[in-house]
């Protein structure tokens, strides 16, 4: 609410701040209805949007003025302002500093409040539907006169009929390019109809218009005599506005933050997602299962005896139980399910294609975990509704995976409640959002799948070997001499009566992993295995040697990740490309620059080196011996001897 709030006033022109008060005093008590917007880029979203906010008179004296002189720059002519420079205006304005997915607009007439969410610049307008749809009462669908139903239309009505937006408008635009012939418009709206129907949408609009020109936005056009419907800003106003309730009735509150202001208070803040609360009911925090009982609720207007959906608050609990930021305060009769596998429908965002085995991170109410994503189980073709196979997900494809996230998480279907069953998914080094989806169920295996105590643990191992396991992680750019220096240090370390182990990608290719070839996805599914039994190795108390071109950031954290503290160690080994080339020990690069080597790794397959890598080895300077001796050293300078191993295992 308090975000919303924000984005209302944000909208209030900043010469009117006296009247701002007043201004929303006037506002608050007429109705709202949330909708988005959707097309393709050239549909005319930014000309409607504009459009709209014009002619409620949300723009104000000096946007107005802005937008002639702007519109007369860009030698548009007469009286047609240019709209779209308005909003791309305005988004640059606010993008100014931040980055936001979907920013929300506000305009009102009479009878209506509305806020339409929309997204800055060109971002994808895929994200715009996803993120934006969940609390959307309707969508507007454009659609170029010219161009009729797209593959696009198919894939946002689709995407809406998965988010559980119902009523849809199709705004068959641009129709003065076609004369406002009647029978393009009939024609769409047959194709769509039809469509819509296979996928369960039922409660459609269409509207012939013209942005740009006005027609049927908010006077009926007398280009369109033949059409004896609403127009779009009379159908905004008029339709219901039937929000969905949460099929979640049992209260759920995703802690947003910890309020600790002194020691005598802790409050646990968040907007409630669904169900209500009193004081004195108990409530169980998830996932811990702690139980307490609500001592006091403390809303917008202060102290309070009940909340319900909707609102922002904060509660105290009885009891000092543990409760983070990101925890679920529930219901303590019905609580809401917590598990870390999940089947889920996954809409992928990112011109880089989803790479199952990889971890991103998954925000999901108010909790970012990390998770990956195993190989769908299908994608659908949005066009014919076909499920296909996949080996994973295209920018803009949709399809249905099974998740797995490293920690246990409160969640309920999406179906049940948006909040706690709509997610995004994050990349982990450019933070961008890749892909967003919704939740169907978890996975019976998460339950009956426990951990083993095991008696002879980690320890145990390494205490017998009087030694500390490590894992040395050799990466570096094929023919770079990992497994030449890799070799030199594992017999070093014998020699000093170590215990270690060498896992080299060639030989390991070999076996375990001889069903992977070298493509991106293959590459990540390579890594994740070795770290897998890399750690187990290190779990046996034993030195691990891993020698892997491991070509990408992501996968070597998620190796770093699965060992405890100081007990990894990545060393790179630099070689430039054109030495390794020169090299070529194997005669590879030769073969992959004729062309018969496909997805070499610095030929044409990436290689991202490390960052900030424990030890950095060049093979230009140093020969392998030198090498081999300084990565010893190093070892043994930070406790390869001590025969206590770290406790944790890292998860
Ligand atoms: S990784 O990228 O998945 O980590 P890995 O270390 O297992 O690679 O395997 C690399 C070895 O496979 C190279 O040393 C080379 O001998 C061989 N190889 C065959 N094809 C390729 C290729 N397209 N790119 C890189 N290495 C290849």
């Amino acid at each position: 609410m308090e975000a919303l709030m924000e984005t209302l006033s944000e909208a209030v022109p900043a010469t009117a701040n006296d009247d701002i008060g007043q201004y929303l005093h006037t506002q608050q008590h007429k109705g709202l209805l949330r909708f988005i917007t959707c097309g393709s880029v050239d549909d005319g979203k930014s000309t409607l949007i504009g459009r709209l906010l014009y002619e409620s008179k949300m723009l104000f004296e000096d946007q107005l003025a802005q937008l002639e002189a702007d519109s007369k720059k860009m030698g548009t002519q007469g009286e047609n302002l240019d709209f779209a420079l308005l909003v791309d205006g305005l988004a640059a304005e606010r993008e100014q500093g931040i980055t936001i997915d979907v920013a929300y607009r506000f305009f009102a007439t009479d009878k209506r409040k509305f806020i339409v969410a929309d997204t800055p610049g060109h971002e994808q307008y895929t994200r715009n539907m996803v993120t934006g749809a969940s609390t959307a009462d309707l969508a507007i669908l454009l659609v170029d006169a010219r161009r009729g139903v797209q593959t696009q239309t198919r894939r946002h009505s689709y995407l809406m009929s998965t988010l559980g937006i119902r009523r849809v408008v199709v705004a068959i635009n641009k129709l003065d390019m076609v004369d406002y012939s009647r029978e393009v418009y009939d024609r769409i709206e047959a194709e769509y109809r039809d469509f819509a129907r296979q996928i369960g949408l039922n409660d459609i609009v269409c509207i012939p218009m013209s942005a740009l020109h006005g027609d049927n936005i908010t006077q009926p056009s007398p280009n369109t005599p033949w059409y004896h419907g609403p127009t779009l800003m009379a159908h905004l106003e008029s339709v219901p506005v039937d929000r969905a309730p949460a099929q979640d009735e049992s209260f759920r509150l995703p802690v947003q933050w910890v309020n600790r202001p002194n020691l005598d208070f802790r409050g646990f803040a968040g907007t409630i997602s669904a169900g209500d609360i009193r004081c004195g009911d108990r409530v169980r925090a998830l996932p811990s299962g702690r139980e307490s009982r609500v001592a006091s609720i403390v809303g917008a207007d202060g102290e309070c005896g009940h909340a319900m959906r909707g609102q922002a608050v904060t509660l105290t609990l009885a009891d000092e139980i543990d409760v983070s930021r990101g925890d679920v305060l529930a219901c303590a009769e019905d609580p809401a399910e917590v598990a870390d596998q999940f089947e889920a429908t996954l809409v992928w965002m990112s011109e880089d294609a989803m790479l199952p085995g990889r971890p991103y991170l998954l925000k999901l109410g108010t909790r970012t975990v990390s998770v990956t994503v195993a190989q769908p189980k299908y994608k659908v073709n949005v066009n014919t509704l076909e499920h296909l196979a996949a080996r994973t997900l295209e920018l803009n494809e949709i399809g249905v995976c099974n998740l797995h996230v490293d920690q246990p998480v409160a969640f309920a279907p999406y179906a049940r409640n948006r909040d706690l069953g709509g997610f995004i998914m994050i990349d982990r080094l450019t933070n961008n959002t890749v892909g967003a989806g919704m939740l169907h169920f978890a996975l019976r295996r998460a339950q009956n799948v426990h951990w083993q105590a095991i008696d002879v643990d980690r320890r145990a191992h390494a205490a017998l070997k009087h030694q500390a396991p490590r894992i040395v992680w050799f990466t570096g750019l094929s023919g770079a001499g990992k497994s030449t220096i890799a070799n030199l240090v594992e017999k070093r370390l014998h020699a000093l009566g170590h215990h270690t182990y060498l896992l080299d990608g060639d030989n390991v290719r070999h076996g375990l992993n001889k069903d992977l070839g070298f493509s991106e996805a293959d590459r990540v599914e390579n890594i994740r295995r070795v770290s897998e039994v890399a750690r187990l190795m290190l779990d046996a108390g034993l030195v691990v040697l891993v020698s892997f071109i491991s070509p990408f950031r992501s996968e070597r954290e998620m190796a770093r990740a699965l060992a405890g503290d100081g007990e990894f160690a990545e060393v790179f080994i630099d070689t430039p490309l054109d030495v390794a080339e020169q090299r070529d020990p194997k005669g590879l690069y030769r073969k992959a620059r004729r062309g018969e080597l496909k997805n070499f790794t610095g030929i044409d397959s990436p290689y991202e080196p490390p960052e900030r890598p424990e030890i950095r080895i060049d093979t230009t300077a140093d020969t392998a011996e030198q090498a081999a001796e300084r990565i010893v050293a190093w070892l043994r300078e930070t406790g390869l001897q001590e025969s206590g191993a770290p406790s944790t295992n890292g998860r």
